[in-house]
């Protein structure tokens, strides 16, 4: 198919739900992906925080490979060895406590298992999610995120959801009331511009959670799988949730929710409580397996503290040389630039010199690489930053 025909078709027949960059993404490795035309480009989007082990990493690769030709699907009605390979592999990965997993397909679907978990082991409707929180799109996790311009055309959404503003545990406390199941916090607010929480915020909300036997779910979807320097976000606060969502990069690239419950609360699921065609699919198992041992093996998450530092201080030298930049900062690979204006024409012109970045709200830049990236390439990155903001700063 020519490129014309590849556009043209997505245009036709796809619902038009995505704002669309004018490239065919064809191929990637590692930290790099290239257009159809063969252009290179350094990819900052990670397809959104998923390629955290790089694209076709050989080990996901082999992986696959090997489980594709002897089982495809297997429902979960069923046992598997694929999928039981992985859920020791991900007990192990998870912060202590988490001693129960269930397996879904997407960010949303883990969000969604969360909500329903929470409402059936305390008996309450009340969940309290933050201001400028972002949990996906499906109606549950709609309800729970804060844009106006995601939730409105779909009103009424699911009752029993409240915000809060995030860092003010006076007010986070003053929410809960006998109806209150759950506080719903990412540990930072990736879509809401990545924002990171006070220090004593997090910590303070489990305090909150365990004087009023509220429950506390932690959105890890983006900030999990060693994206902030550590296996899971939480770790650079020493809290634990009561239960964790986590998706995005834990199958190496495939389509895979998990939702991590203490064994408490995981029981309050009875049998057809809930469940999914797909939840534990011997090919994403096997493909998540492979991306663990990957992220342990290449010390993904040390690598992320490092290199992240490498990044925010080049980024920092940038913003001393353009007043358009308000502020860098993030945690690990996952960074964000604020500037003083709407971004959208830096991220084209960033692509048409070969690097791919995401925005985060109007006036923030998302930079989401693979852990596995060069210190060569975030130079790349940096100078091409450098060039599309002296243009812009003129
Ligand atoms: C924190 C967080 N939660 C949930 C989601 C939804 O994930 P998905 O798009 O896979 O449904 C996202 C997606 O960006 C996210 O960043």
């Amino acid at each position: 198919m020519n490129g014309k025909k590849i556009i043209d078709t997505e245009k036709k027949i796809m619902a038009q739900t995505f704002s669309k960059r004018d490239r065919i993404i064809t191929r990637g490795k590692g930290a790099l992906v290239w257009d159809i035309n063969g252009n290179e480009y350094i990819d900052c989007t990670g397809s959104y925080g998923v390629a955290v082990v790089g694209h076709c990493h050989p080990k996901v690769v082999e992986a696959v490979k090997n489980q594709v030709e002897k089982l495809i699907a297997c429902h979960a009605s069923f046992y598997n060895d694929a999928r039981s390979i992985l859920l020791e592999k991900l007990i192990r990965l998870a912060p202590k406590g988490m001693e129960r997993v269930f397996l879904s397909n997407s960010g949303a679907e883990s969000v969604e298992c969360a909500l329903k978990l929470a409402r059936k082991y305390s008996g309450k409707i009340e969940i309290i999610a933050m201001m400028g929180a972002f949990h996906g799109k499906t109606m549950g996790a709609l309800s729970a995120t804060w844009k106006k311009k995601y939730r409105a055309p779909f009103m009424p959404l699911v009752p029993g959801f409240k915000h809060v503003p995030p860092n003010n545990l006076g007010k986070l406390r003053d929410a809960i009331t006998e109806k209150t199941a759950a506080i719903l916090v990412e540990p930072i607010r990736g879509e809401g511009g990545i924002l990171l929480n006070s220090d004593d915020f997090l910590p303070g909300v489990r305090e909150i959670c365990d004087e009023k036997h509220v429950l506390m779910i932690l959105d890890e979807v983006q900030t999990g799988f060693g994206r902030t320097g550590k296996v899971f976000a939480c770790e650079h606060w020493n809290v634990v949730p009561d239960i964790l969502c986590l998706a995005k990069s834990v199958a190496g690239g495939l389509p895979m929710g998990a939702t991590f419950a203490k064994e408490d609360i995981m029981a309050a699921f009875n049998r057809g409580d809930h469940s999914s065609t797909f939840s534990g699919n011997p090919l994403v198992c096997a493909a998540a397996s492979a991306a663990i041992d990957v992220l342990i093996d290449e010390k993904l998450p040390e690598r992320a503290e490092t290199l992240g530092k490498y990044f925010k201080d080049k980024l920092e030298a940038l913003a001393k040389k353009y007043n358009v930049i308000r502020e860098v900062r993030g945690l690990g690979l996952m960074i964000g630039i604020e500037t003083k204006f709407d971004v959208y024409n830096i991220l084209i012109e960033c692509m048409e010199k070969g690097v791919l970045v995401l925005d985060a709200g109007r006036n923030v830049i998302r930079l989401l690489p693979p852990l596995v990236i060069e210190k060569q390439q975030i130079d790349k990155v940096v100078d091409v930053l450098d060039a599309v903001l002296e243009q812009e700063n003129k």
